[in-house]
C-alpha cells in the first residue's frame, strides 16, 4: 500500500500546547500509595516519594498533571489531607470501594508536582459540595497571605501561594456513576456560581465545566449545550473524556479509536461555538481533554461486583498495555495534536499503576508500559507550531467506524525542523509513506511488533521499546515503509 502527507509549513494550525502532554493523578487503586508514594520502598526520598518513578515521569515528557479525581473527588473533604500526619481521618472512598489514609493531601502532592517539574490542574469537589468548600480550598491554595486559610497553608509549610491557574469545577457530573451526580441544568447552574465566586478571587484562573464522560452518554450533546448556555461567560474550558478499548476483538475498529476523538472533539466545538452564536458572544470555548487512554473497562465493570473488602490502595484497573494499546495511544495523540486550536490542554489517566504508562511493584522495579513510549517521543518531539496537514490514504472497513483511512498522521514545524507523527492501522498491510522534506533526518522511530500482544513486564521491562526505523531522504521526499500495525516518529533539520 501507499500514502502521501502534504504540508506546507505556512498552513499552522495552532502552536503546540505543552499542556496537551498533561497527566492524571487519582487518589484510586495504588495512583498514589504504592505508585508516586512508598516511604518504605529504597528509592523513596526524604518526602516519601518514589524517585525511580519520578525519573520516569520526567523522562516521560509530562507537562501537567489533573489531581485529585476523578470519580474519588466527588466525596472528598480537601481538608482531611493537610496538617499533621497523626491527626488525618481515614474515610470511605464510595467510588473505588475503597479507605483513604489522607496520608498524602495537596500539600504533599504539590511536593511531589514541583519535583516532578509538572503544573498542576485542580479538580473540585462539586458532587457532594458546593461553591464554599471550593472557595475554600482556593483560599488554601492560592491566596497570599494573612486570611485564616492562607495562613493554615503556611502554618503547614507552604510559605507562598500555590498559584494554580486551572481548576475543573467538579468530575463527569452526567454520569449516574458519580456521587452527588446532577441534570445539565442543576450542574451548569453550580458551575456557574462556582466560577463566579472563584472569579471574584482570581480572575484570570482557567475554569474547566465538566462535559461529556463519553460520546456514547445518552445526553452526549445536550449536555455540553445546556450547560454552557448557563456557564458560558463563567468557565474557560468544556471538557471530555474518552476510553477505549476492543469490543469483542475487534481489533479493527479498536485501531481507529481516534475517529471516535476526532468527532468527539469536532462535535463538542461545533456545540460550544453555536452557543456562543446564539449568547451572541466573542468568546471562544476550549475544549479540555482531560481523561483520554485505553482501558479495558469491559473486565474492570464484570469484576466490579467481587469487590467487597475496604481496602488501603487495593490493586485496581492495573491494566498490561500491549503493542496495538501503543499504536492506538500514539494515534489519539495525532488527533489531539491535529485539533490544537481547540484542544488545548489534555491528560492521559491515568499516571501511575491505574491504567498507566508507568508500573510500579511495592520494594520494587518501576517500568515502563509499551504505552509510555508514544507518550514520550510525542512530548519530546512535538515542536513549533501544529500543521495543517492532508493525508493521501488507502482505506480499510471497520464495523464501528465504517471506511477509515489506513494511515494517519500529524507534523510539527519549528525553526526549519520538522516532526512527523504516524500510524499504520493496517492488520497485515505495510505501507509506502512519503512526505516533502528537506534536511537532515535527526531521529526517526518505530513502535510494532510481529506479536502484537507482547508487554512489558517487571521481569522483560523492554520488551517492547521503539526501535530504529530507515529513512530514504532524497530530491526533497522522505520515504519510509510503516510495518503493519505500527506507530512512528520522524524528525527532520
Ligand atoms: O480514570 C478512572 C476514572 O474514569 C475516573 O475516576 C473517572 O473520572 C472516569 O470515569
Amino acid at each position: 500500500l501507499n500514502a502521501s502527507l502534504h504540508l506546507d509549513p505556512a498552513r499552522i494550525v495552532a502552536p503546540v500546547s505543552r499542556r496537551t502532554f498533561g497527566s492524571f493523578v487519582e487518589h484510586m487503586g495504588r495512583c498514589v500509595y504504592g505508585g508516586i508514594y512508598e516511604p518504605a520502598h529504597p528509592c523513596a526520598d526524604a518526602d516519601g516519594f518514589r524517585s525511580d518513578v519520578l525519573a520516569l515521569v520526567r523522562e516521560m515528557g509530562v507537562s501537567l498533571v489533573r489531581y485529585p479525581g476523578g470519580n474519588f473527588v466527588s466525596g472528598y473533604r480537601w481538608e482531611d489531607g493537610i496538617g499533621p500526619a497523626a491527626g488525618r481521618p481515614v474515610r470511605r472512598d464510595l467510588a473505588w470501594h475503597s479507605l483513604e489514609t489522607n496520608e498524602v493531601g495537596v500539600d504533599e502532592f504539590m511536593r511531589w508536582a514541583g519535583k516532578a517539574g509538572v503544573e498542576v490542574m485542580y479538580a473540585l469537589n462539586l458532587g457532594t459540595r458546593g461553591v464554599q468548600e471550593a472557595l475554600d480550598v482556593h483560599e488554601y491554595l492560592n491566596h497570599p497571605d494573612r486570611t485564616r486559610l492562607a495562613e493554615l497553608r503556611r502554618a503547614n509549610g507552604a510559605e507562598k501561594p500555590y498559584g494554580i491557574s486551572m481548576f475543573c469545577l467538579g468530575n463527569e457530573m452526567d454520569g449516574p456513576w458519580q456521587t452527588g451526580h446532577k441534570t445539565a441544568r442543576e450542574y451548569g447552574r453550580l458551575a456557574a456560581e462556582t466560577a463566579r465566586a472563584l472569579r471574584a478571587a482570581q480572575p484570570e484562573a482557567e475554569l474547566i465545566a465538566c462535559g461529556s464522560s463519553s460520546s456514547s452518554m445518552p445526553t452526549f450533546g445536550a449536555w455540553e449545550a445546556e450547560v454552557l448556555e448557563l456557564a458560558y461567560d463563567q468557565v474557560d474550558y468544556i471538557s471530555a473524556h474518552a476510553y477505549y478499548e476492543p469490543l469483542d476483538g475487534d481489533l479493527d475498529s479498536f485501531l481507529a479509536s481516534a475517529v471516535d476523538m476526532d468527532h468527539f472533539i469536532d462535535s463538542v466545538v461545533a456545540t460550544a461555538d453555536s452557543v456562543g452564536a446564539r449568547l451572541k458572544s466573542k468568546k471562544r470555548i476550549n475544549i479540555s481533554f482531560d481523561e483520554w487512554n485505553v482501558w479495558y473497562l469491559s473486565r474492570y465493570e464484570a469484576s466490579r461486583s467481587a469487590i467487597t473488602e475496604w481496602e488501603v490502595a487495593p490493586r485496581v484497573i492495573e491494566d498490561s498495555y500491549n503493542v496495538a494499546d501503543a499504536v492506538v495511544v500514539g494515534s489519539l495523540l495525532i488527533a489531539l495534536l491535529r485539533h490544537s486550536d481547540r484542544v488545548t490542554a489534555a491528560c492521559q489517566a491515568q499516571l501511575v499503576n491505574v491504567i498507566a504508562p508507568i508500573r510500579s511493584e511495592p520494594g520494587g522495579a518501576a517500568w515502563r508500559q509499551t504505552t509510555f513510549h508514544p507518550f514520550a517521543l510525542t512530548s519530546r518531539l512535538s515542536r513549533g507550531d501544529v500543521l495543517d496537514v492532508q493525508i493521501d490514504s488507502p482505506v480499510y472497513e471497520t464495523a464501528r467506524f465504517g471506511a477509515v483511512p489506513v494511515v494517519d498522521a500529524v507534523a510539527t514545524h519549528d525553526d526549519g525542523a520538522l516532526s512527523v507523527f504516524v500510524v499504520n492501522r493496517h492488520r497485515t498491510e505495510s505501507v509506502s509513506f512519503t512526505f516533502p522534506a528537506a534536511g537532515p533526518v535527526t531521529e526517526a522511530w518505530v513502535l510494532g511488533d510481529d506479536d502484537l500482544t507482547a508487554t512489558n513486564t517487571q521481569d522483560a521491562p523492554d520488551r517492547i521499546t521503539p526501535r530504529p526505523l530507515d529513512v530514504a531522504a532524497g530530491d526533497g521526499t522522505v520515504r519510509v515503509t510503516l510495518p503493519p500495525v505500527s506507530w512512528s516518529a520522524i524528525r527532520l533539520g
